[in-house]
């Protein structure tokens, strides 16, 4: 592995045409940790609580926020759950879909736990209508879900498949009939294989092929549909997906990750551009993995790794759109390496009409020592070392449970970026319980969680936060990408023999906040 990073080292830094100097200061510079955290996906700020992170004594994260009382949400606040369609809808080569990098990954042995795969996964395809009955029974008045671009438009690019288009249209349809508001991502994750085998997403074309196929799904729903996102946690796939190789497609090259990103982010613009061009009323943002990055210790390296872990984390792909550039805190942007061309910065600005926070939990950031700075590749051009908090509870899949994390980030980038619309786009915990005999799914945990961060975001509000709405991830227990069956993250549970799906206590308990517009202490109340 390190080994595999090295000649990276060698192949980029010749690429990249550094100068000695240049090298020197950035091979001296931190680096991003070895086994790079999930932490990377999700932000970093530096609050009070953050300088004391590791030596303070472990705390109950519930003690953050006073949970005595009732706390109300704006009037007109969207309370929604979010899916993605490779992780529930299933049929996957039906009606005309073709296939996306998910399903060649799937159908690779050893990609994914246990060979699980998406081919059914919850069968939503078939089954919207049970699912739309889960919506309404927790009224639910906002609905996050994705379009298959490869259901959508075969081989991502040229005339639209009628089938595909037709069955989001029956979907957005029985949404609006429901008073339940559509919010639709156009892209989570599942690039049809022909655009991969054309080079994915580190190839310029991809961002034109992203912009047209934006401009066909807004002709067919922009009708009815007002609130889009572009890309879903753009940082996560293509990290993942072109440098760690643990997503789809399972690429390993820090070039090819550094292009993509610049792809991605002209196709953020260029997707941005065709949705205001066909539907001018449209409300545009992109789903942005956050999380607020706290410095290890009180240290000057620490408060510098802490900022350059928030700037590859939460601003990697948020700057370019807003400020049209790369953010600073990185040693340096090679216009070479990234396929920068003259033009591009200016063109990749998209002033987007909201902020949407997915947020799972903080990081902790602390400057690497010498032997990590010189066994890892990456460190050079991403100064910091990031792991997950340990203080808190950890759900089942590990994740530190810190509801602080939740308002340090929406407060920051409400500050950072002059009070924008925010939305929260996913937040949620894995938590495996399953029915007991009686068949009900007492899964409190996830109810103390979301009720936790949910009086964080109050407490956010009232200082002055624009936040329009909050979605649990997710609808539905579904196929958590390359983990698979293993971790269930849903409001309802799902029998993945039967397909029989069951409200859990949380969103027994998620139905009475929607309705009361409230989060309430515990006990009885919502
Ligand atoms: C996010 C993804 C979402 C889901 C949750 C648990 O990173 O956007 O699809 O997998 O994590």
């Amino acid at each position: 592995m390190s080994c595999r990073w090295q000649n990276e080292i060698e192949e980029s830094r010749s690429t990249l045409r550094l100068t000695r100097r240049e090298f020197a200061h950035s091979a001296l510079a931190t680096g991003i940790a070895a086994a790079l955290p999930a932490s990377l996906f999700s932000g970093c700020t530096v609050s009070n609580a953050a300088r004391t992170a590791n030596s303070a004594p472990s705390v109950s994260s519930a003690a953050q926020f006073d949970s005595s009382s009732n706390i109300a949400f704006p009037k007109d606040f969207f309370w929604g759950a979010a899916t993605a369609a490779y992780q529930i809808e299933g049929a996957w080569n039906e009606d005309g879909k073709s296939e996306s990098i998910w399903d060649r990954f799937a159908h690779t042995p050893g990609k994914i736990k246990n060979g699980d795969t998406g081919d059914v996964a919850c069968d939503s395809y078939h089954r919207f209508s049970e699912d739309l009955a889960l919506l309404r029974g927790m009224n639910l008045n906002s609905y996050r879900f994705s379009i298959s671009w490869p259901r959508v438009q075969s081989t991502g690019s040229g005339p639209a498949n009628f089938k595909g288009i037709d069955y989001y249209s029956r979907v957005v349809d029985a949404l609006l009939e429901a008073r339940i508001r559509p919010f639709v991502t156009l892209y989570h994750w599942d690039l049809p294989q022909a655009l991969e085998d054309a080079g994915g997403w580190p190839a310029r074309d991809t961002a034109s092929r992203f912009g047209d196929y934006v401009e066909l799904v807004a002709r067919a729903l922009g009708d009815r549909v007002s609130d889009w996102m572009l890309f879903n946690e753009p940082l996560a796939f293509t990290y993942r997906g072109y440098l760690e190789g643990s997503y789809a497609p399972g690429r390993q090259s820090l070039l090819d990750f550094l292009r993509a990103s610049h792809t991605v982010n002209r196709a953020q613009s260029a997707g941005f551009r065709a949705l205001k061009a066909t539907r001018p009323s449209a409300r545009v943002g992109t789903a942005f993995s956050m999380s607020p990055c706290e410095p290890a210790t009180g240290s000057e390296e620490d408060l510098l790794a802490a900022e350059r872990a928030h700037a590859v984390t939460n601003l990697w792909f948020l700057e370019p759109a807003l400020k049209g550039r790369y953010p600073e805190a990185l040693v340096f942007t090679s216009e070479t390496a990234m396929g920068i061309k003259s033009g591009d910065l200016d063109r990749m600005r998209a002033p987007l009409d909201f902020i949407g926070i997915n947020l799972y939990y903080r990081t902790i950031a602390s400057a690497p020592g010498t032997i990590e700075r010189i066994s890892h590749a990456q460190q050079w051009l991403f100064p910091v070392k990031m792991t997950g908090g340990q203080q808190g509870p950890k759900t089942d899949n590990g994740w530190e449970v810190w509801p602080q994390a939740l308002y340090d980030m929406v407060m920051r980038i409400t500050r950072d970026f002059n009070r924008p619309q925010i939305e929260i786009t996913e937040n949620g915990c894995a938590y495996n319980d399953g029915p007991d005999a009686g068949g009900v799914i007492r899964d409190t945990r996830r109810i103390e969680y979301h009720r936790q961060y949910l009086q964080a975001l109050a407490r956010a509000i009232a200082d002055g936060a624009d936040v329009r709405g909050y979605h649990a991830w997710t609808l539905l227990d579904n196929l958590e990408w390359a983990e698979g069956f293993s971790q269930r993250f849903g409001l309802s549970y799902v029998d993945f023999k039967t397909q029989q799906r069951t409200l859990k206590e949380s969103g027994k308990w998620y139905a009475k906040v929607a309705a009361q517009n409230r989060v309430g202490p515990g006990g009885s109340s919502p």
